[in-house]
């Protein structure tokens, strides 16, 4: 059952992204595109909230401005604790990108992890299965957006997860905090995995456009690699990113972070709006277009 809006005597309830900055978010087009789809009377809008006034926000949300919205940089781990109730996937990620109002509580979620594991279910299926002992993983990057990832993984009972990362400790850390068959590397040591994982999957800035190139390490395994493995990254600007390019290149699955994005946007509508919506061609198609260019 879709949960229901929390006030149902509001007709046009109002959902948000907050940040600092928050013009660049994709999200207004894609909830405003499933308002439309749906015909439902609703809005979602940018809000700029400045460092150290989450809290202030917040109480705008409980007296009944909004029913939820979205939180980006560089407010995550502050909605997680500011908020009333978060569950466990927010904890265990330590962040929340997700809030709504319930029965007068403000409850927080991360919906990352779910992104995720949906987009590579539909753009690689079985990823997880190798061939059903479960798949072992190399994660890149050891950041808050790992976290998400690498909790998504265990969800999914994958057998081992390596994190390779340029700062070690961190990567350790990472490995520490979550329950299972974690270890760390540097990204000078994925050469000896090449031949044992299932799925590579990239969450740090690298190859991002603006942002400092893949490191040769790790685009130097793709060739020897399993032919059935499934190479991911969660960076969509560019679309195709280097790393993705290589893989495709050696005839691998691969799933772009795109899909991610917008998958992870479906539970946070379905509790604002109360209607479960789906990840169109038509939705990518209309993100796509409003992706800077290769001169953006
Ligand atoms: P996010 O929340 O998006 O994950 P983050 O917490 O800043 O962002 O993490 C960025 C990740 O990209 C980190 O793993 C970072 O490596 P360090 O932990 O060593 O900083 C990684 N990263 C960014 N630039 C990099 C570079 N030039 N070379 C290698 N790793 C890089």
């Amino acid at each position: 059952m879709p949960a229901s809006p929390e006030k149902s005597e509001n007709i046009s309830p109002a959902a948000f992204v907050c940040g600092w900055p928050v013009q660049h978010s994709r999200s207004p087009l894609v909830h405003r595109y499933w308002l439309a789809e749906h015909h439902l009377a609703g809005s979602y809008e940018k809000v700029p909230v400045e460092p150290g006034t989450l809290a202030a926000f917040f109480d705008r949300i409980r007296q009944g401005e909004f029913v939820g919205g979205n939180i980006t940089l560089p407010h995550k781990e502050d909605a997680l604790k500011l908020a009333d109730a978060a569950d466990d996937a927010a904890k265990a990620i330590g962040a929340a990108n997700t809030v709504w109002m319930e029965a007068g509580t403000l409850r927080a979620t991360n919906t990352d992890w779910i992104g995720f594991v949906a987009n590579l279910d539909e753009q690689a299926p079985g990823w997880d299965r190798a061939d059903s002992g479960g798949a072992s993983v190399l994660v890149v990057g050891a950041g808050g957006a790992a976290r998400g990832v690498i909790y998504g993984l265990l969800q999914r009972g994958v057998k081992s997860v390596h994190i390779a990362n340029r700062t070690i400790s961190k990567a350790a850390t990472l490995a520490n905090d979550f329950d299972g068959n974690l270890t760390a590397l540097p990204l000078g040591d994925v050469a000896g995995l090449a031949e044992s994982v299932d799925l590579v999957v990239n969450t740090s800035s690298m190859g991002m456009r603006g942002q400092p190139p893949m490191s040769e390490d790790v685009i130097n395994i793709i060739p020897y690699l399993p032919g059935h493995a499934v190479v991911c990254d969660i960076v969509y600007t560019p679309l195709e990113t280097p790393l993705l390019e290589a893989a495709e290149k050696t005839g691998l699955t691969t799933a772009d972070g795109l899909g991610m994005l917008l998958h992870q946007a479906v539970p946070g509508f379905e509790k604002w709006f109360g209607v479960r919506p789906k990840v169109s061609e038509k939705l990518r198609d209309l993100v796509i277009s409003d992706l800077p260019g290769d001169t953006g």
